[in-house]
């Protein structure tokens, strides 16, 4: 196939088109505010086929469906009373929110699960898309399966530019990580999946401290896969002194070993790395996370022989940061 067409997702008439070929069952990338979505329609099974073959994407992990309003989440989507506060308070935005399915949402989607996972991105691009194809767009990530996510058109572009029909480009991702999941199980609130909304903004909101982590919980659950968000260059997450002292260094690099490290603010001496991303000079983790993804394609891309990425606390976006991080680091 081509290469698939880029156009600025703030014209109308790319929205139309775009449109046009969701309802017609193609696949379109778009952008949201965590990452670009590679998105089909969420009521044609034949088209979110497509989304599994393009993203070599096993079959039993289920997709987020998107919507532009909370009428149509609930046509979509029975959701558990205890998630009414959240939907209020946090959509559109990201968090994703685990409901029971409606016959709407066909099971490739939900990868044969009686539950689906819904959000309502915020992202002006993205509603106008999903409005105009006048059906929910069920939507992953937009990079092949394992790596890291997309935060620009033109890393889709490089990517999956010969298997998606349409790019939209609306500028780089202003959170740069994925959704937050949370689903409501018997035993309480979990969340499936660290994200853009911070977990003490959820607690804040349901009044209770005890939710869980569910990675650890149920490590099984479908995406959560511990090798994820990968970049090829080997990636190992060690706190490194800021004063760099070569005779006292744990593990120092093998002679001629190029090294890249990322890290949230400057060091010191960073002489010894071949590359450095620095994700935030300021230390805050907002910015540490929109810039993430970007910084381990940069790194990737230099064909050094391994990362080293310094650990961030676990703070507000800080716990999606360091997850993402592990995951990277998980070896196969
Ligand atoms: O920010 C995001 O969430 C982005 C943008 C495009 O919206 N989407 C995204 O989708 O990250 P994806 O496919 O990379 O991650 C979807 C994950 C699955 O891997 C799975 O862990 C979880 O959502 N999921 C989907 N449906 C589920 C369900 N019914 N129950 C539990 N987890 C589910
Ligand atoms: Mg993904």
């Amino acid at each position: 196939m081509a290469q698939a067409r880029i156009a600025d997702a703030s014209d109308p008439e790319a929205i139309r088109e775009a449109a046009r070929i969701i309802r017609e069952g193609g696949l379109v990338a778009f952008p949201t505010e965590t990452v670009y979505g590679l998105g089909a329609s969420a009521e044609n099974e034949a088209a979110v086929a497509r989304i599994f073959e393009a993203k070599r994407r096993p079959r039993i992990d289920p997709l987020i469906v998107h919507v532009s309003d909370m009428e149509s989440a609930r046509r979509y989507g029975v959701f558990p009373n205890a998630a009414l506060p959240l939907m209020e308070r946090f959509w559109p935005g990201p968090l994703t929110l685990v409901a029971g399915k409606t016959s709407l949402i066909p099971y490739i989607v939900t990868a044969g699960l009686d539950t689906v996972a819904v959000r309502i991105p915020a992202h002006p691009a993205a509603l106008a898309l999903i409005r105009a194809a006048k059906t929910a767009i069920a939507a992953p990530s937009a990079n092949p399966f394992g790596y890291v996510s997309p935060t620009e058109a033109e890393h889709v572009a490089g990517q999956l530019g010969d298997t998606v029909d349409f790019i939209l480009d609306g500028g780089p991702s202003a959170i740069g990580v994925e959704s937050t999941i949370l689903s409501f199980e018997t035993s309480g609130p979990v969340v499936l999946r660290a994200g853009g909304t911070p977990v003490e903004d959820l607690q804040a909101v349901l009044g209770r401290t005890d939710i869980q982590i569910g990675s650890v919980l149920r490590p099984s659950v479908p995406g959560q896969m511990k090798r994820h968000y990968s970049t090829r260059t080997p990636l190992e997450i060690r706190e490194i002194s800021e004063n760099y002292n070569a005779a006292a260094a744990p593990r120092a690099g093998k002679q001629g070993e190029r090294i890249g490290l990322l890290t949230l603010s400057l060091m010191e001496d960073a002489s010894r790395y071949a590359a450095v991303e620095i994700l935030s000079p300021a230390g805050d983790v907002r910015e540490a996370a929109a810039g993430l993804f970007r910084a381990l394609r940069r790194l990737d891309a230099l064909a050094l022989d391994r990362i080293v990425a310094r650990p961030v606390s676990e703070k507000g976006l800080g716990l999606a940061i360091m997850d993402r991080l592990r995951r990277c680091a998980a070896g196969d």
